[in-house]
């Protein structure tokens, strides 16, 4: 595996790759990989000739400068996974390399920054008033900032999410529309543990008995997609919620059943063309989501 720091040097690399006309996938990611991450990179190499992987703690979409400083980075053990899955580059930038010092003053200071759009007119509305956009704000602008220039940077045929963070996958298909970015991007599947938990890099905060019980989140979830049919969306909501209080370690931040296009509440399903479950949760010190698409 090639590693790159520098842009140029990417770049470079890149353009000779396009010359020879083989296509690119590339998996944005922030480090601490697991296999969650690595079924991202092998779909992606099933698809595509040279896949670019890019590990990038990102400051702007972090709310809380504490969350940015315990974001656990893992290079060494992440590379030895992307060598493993046979990733061919990995692009793992300072952020001095992605931001300008006046882009992280921007940041210091809380003021959303939209210079990434370059001029052109982007606006995610309703999609980034939920659930997330609506607990951490400011946090969907910082990915699409980061996301943007790394789209420019590598210029990928194709580009590889995890519906694990279903909003974040609309956010970026919007982005890349009204970017009109001639790139397509890919949903994949949510990887789970063996007791349903979906893989995430902040189950590694959990402590063991923490992470058993993470279980009934996804629990919950996979028994409404069993039994929404004959159910109204309150009563859904209601019995989820009582399902996961049962736990009471467990503290539920937000549990919304929402088209899944445009991400608005539903109130009855069957005025709905689609539908997911979407859930965010506090267990101990760790803040967990997770969602099932019900159709
Ligand atoms: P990160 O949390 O590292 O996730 C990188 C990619 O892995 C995302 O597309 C995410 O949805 C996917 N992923 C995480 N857990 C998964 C799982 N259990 N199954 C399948 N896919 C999973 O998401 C980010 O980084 C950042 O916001 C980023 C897009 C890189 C921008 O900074």
């Amino acid at each position: 595996m090639l590693i790159f720091n520098s842009i140029q040097e990417l770049q470079n690399h890149l353009n000779s790759i396009r010359n020879q006309k083989k296509t690119i996938g590339f998996v944005p990611t922030m480090g601490a990989l697991h296999l969650g991450h690595i079924s991202l990179i092998s779909q992606a190499k099933a698809d595509c000739d040279v896949v670019v992987c890019s590990i990038f703690v990102n400051p702007t979409q972090f709310n809380d400068l504490s969350d940015l400083d315990k974001y656990p980075r893992t290079l060494d053990a992440d590379c030895q996974l992307l060598e493993k899955v046979g990733c061919d580059i990995l692009f793992s930038p300072e952020v001095t390399e992605i931001y300008t010092p006046a882009e992280l003053e921007l940041k210091r200071l809380k003021i959303e920054d939209k210079s990434w759009t370059m001029g052109k007119s982007v606006d995610f509305g309703k999609l980034e008033k939920v659930m997330e956009g609506a607990q951490r704000p400011g946090h969907f602008n910082g990915v699409a900032q980061v996301v943007s220039k790394l789209f420019r940077i590598v210029e990928p045929n194709k580009a590889y999410f995890g519906q694990k963070d279903f909003q974040q996958l609309a956010i970026i298909r919007s982005m890349t529309k009204q970017l009109e970015m001639p790139i397509q991007i890919i949903a994949c599947d949510i990887l789970r543990e063996p007791n349903g938990l979906a893989m995430s890099s902040r189950n590694e905060r959990l402590t063991k008995e923490e992470r058993a019980l993470a279980s009934v989140i996804s629990k919950t979830l996979f028994k409404i997609k069993e039994n929404y049919l004959s159910k109204s969306v309150a009563d859904i909501k209601q019995e989820a919620m009582q399902q996961i209080q049962t736990e009471p370690l467990i503290t539920i931040e937000y549990i919304e059943i929402s088209d899944a296009d445009t991400l608005q509440a539903i109130i009855d399903l069957k005025q709905s063309k689609s539908a997911v479950v979407c859930i965010a949760v506090q267990l101990g010190s760790v803040r967990l989501i997770d969602n099932v698409v019900l159709y």
